[in-house]
């Protein structure tokens, strides 16, 4: 019997390794490939089912008449049940073609092509190579934003890059030396000739890929000339793949909102539909995009980095060791960690949790002040929340709630209107909607709310079977709102601030 204190999941067909603590949830190990939890890892859709080739998943109960509620054979795990306790192969079923969240399967017309989607995110890079006959991810590529050693989020690294020429110059070299490995390792991999790589990202991270000046990011409104479709040859990247490939960073909508979000709105179809939809991105900014086919208004607000665990006391981004998810038990704090090891610190859906509870249990006050003393309420014997972390989360939800009350007026909407309510974002996965909705973060009924976790990879993969002329006319049916300069949001902003749980 091997006792070891790992084991390997052995991805089929992509040929990729990841080692894993033995006793890992299986969702939690391989969420960072870019997959999608929709019921948020609940066994509920069915969406994150796996095929086992090789090895033993135990099966509990809830497992079992899932599977059967699904008719899915005895082959198939859902990877949010799956406890990893051997070494496992597994086929993920998301890869093989391309699905939307509300499950409207995404027509395409098959070319005899691969192609590299790229979502370039401020934290976490994720590239994976397409067949674009059959719509099958054939291998994936993640990676931390390197540039994070300049700044963790994206204020600080446009103020790195405007202390001089050389420091603007070592992000974008820095990045695209990044995003280049990746292509190239995919490229080696491709089963037929490679057409066309895709980059989403926010305004920012096209800027510095794309080397264009980011001082009109820095100053009032925050709008930038340079918000177009921008075109490389590999050799203007100095990428080692086929000279022919073309490789695109896709359009900007406006001051913060990037082409990440443009993705997320044609992810959720709300290009297509005839009713109303909102997105609400919750990543280091908060980027919402409200409307349908009939035009999109989009704002980015000031939420901060509170939902990827940032300026939080013991923080951190939704990886191995961090608090995901906390339910009490017998008066008891119960807390899900990542990876299943001890906790480290706590990430965006684990500070949603902690807060509702310290709510609903008379701990914080309707204005947010914890009402003991110390002013500490602690998660675990490492892990804990500060005044100041309840404060935090306060302004970032407060913004997340005026931006869509203001881009919900603009739009002449009400929240009852909206048909469906997609939430994007790394935590998206994890986030529990009745705690997330009853503080007032997301004022929809969780039935409006779908998740749609990686909104900007999706949308980036459906975007390489499209043109350049068809991305480009999708841009100005969006319109960029200003939301500070709105007589309304300071007011709409001080009663958001508020608890009112019910
Ligand atoms: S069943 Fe696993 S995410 Fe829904």
């Amino acid at each position: 019997m091997n006792h070891s204190t790992t084991c390997q999941i052995t991805l089929a067909p992509l040929g990729r390794v990841l080692t894993v603590p033995r006793g890992s949830n299986l969702g939690d190990a391989i969420h960072e490939l870019g997959l999608e939890f929709p019921c948020g890892g609940k066994g509920i859709c069915g969406n994150c089912k796996v095929r086992l080739l090789a090895g033993h998943i135990a099966l509990d109960p809830l497992h079992e008449a899932v599977l059967k509620r699904k008719k899915l054979g005895p082959e198939w795990r859902l990877a949010c049940l799956s406890r990893v306790d051997e070494d496992i192969t597994i086929e993920v079923a998301q890869f093989e073609n391309i699905v939307l969240a509300d499950e409207t399967p995404f027509q395409f017309t098959p070319r005899a092509q691969c192609g590299i989607a790229v979502d370039l995110g401020s934290t976490t890079l994720v590239s994976q190579l397409l067949d674009m006959e059959s719509g099958q991810v054939l291998s994936v590529q993640t990676a931390l934003n390197p540039q994070a050693v300049y700044g963790a989020d994206i204020m600080s690294r446009i103020s790195y890059a405007l202390q001089s020429p050389e420091q603007a110059e070592r992000l974008t070299s820095l990045i695209r030396h990044t995003v280049g490995a990746q292509v190239e390792e995919l490229a080696a991999q491709a089963t037929r000739p490679i057409g066309r790589v895709r980059i989403v990202g926010n305004t920012v991270m096209h800027h510095l890929f794309c080397g264009l000046d980011v001082t009109p990011l820095a100053t009032y409104p925050f709008e930038s000339p340079h918000n177009g479709m921008v075109h490389f040859t590999p050799a203007d990247l100095g990428w080692q793949i086929d000279a022919s490939i073309d490789i695109t960073f896709l359009p900007n909508i406006g001051s913060f909102v990037g082409s990440d979000i443009l993705a997320g709105i044609y992810a959720a179809g709300m290009f297509s539909s005839s009713s109303p939809r909102v997105l609400v991105d919750l990543g280091t900014n908060g980027e919402i995009a409200v409307g349908n086919r009939d035009g999109i208004a989009c704002a980015s607000t000031a939420a901060g980095p509170a939902f990827e665990g940032s300026n939080i006391s013991c923080g951190m981004r939704a990886s191995t060791g961090a608090i995901s998810s906390i339910t009490l038990k017998e008066g008891h704090h119960e807390c899900h960690v990542i990876g299943s090891v001890p906790a480290k610190g706590i990430c965006g859906s684990g500070l949603i949790d902690a807060i509702y509870l310290g709510v609903t249990q008379g701990e914080i006050d309707e204005q947010g002040v914890i009402r003991h003393e110390p002013k500490i309420l602690p998660l675990t014997d490492k892990v804990h929340l500060e005044q100041q972390d309840i404060r935090e989360f306060q302004l970032a939800k407060a913004a997340v709630a005026t931006g869509v009350e203001l881009l919900l007026h603009e739009q002449h909407l009400t929240h009852a209107e909206i048909d469906k309510m997609f939430i994007a974002g790394g935590f998206g996965n994890y986030i529990n909607l009745e705690h997330a909705t009853s503080l007032g973060l997301l004022e929809f009924a969780p039935s409006q709310i779908v998740k749609l976790s990686n909104s900007a990879l999706i949308g980036a993969k459906m975007f390489l079977f499209q043109d350049d002329e068809f991305i480009n006319q999708l841009v100005p049916r969006t319109r960029h709102i200003s939301l500070e300069s709105n007589p309304a949001f300071l007011d709409t902003f001080c009663q958001k601030i508020l608890f009112t749980t019910h």
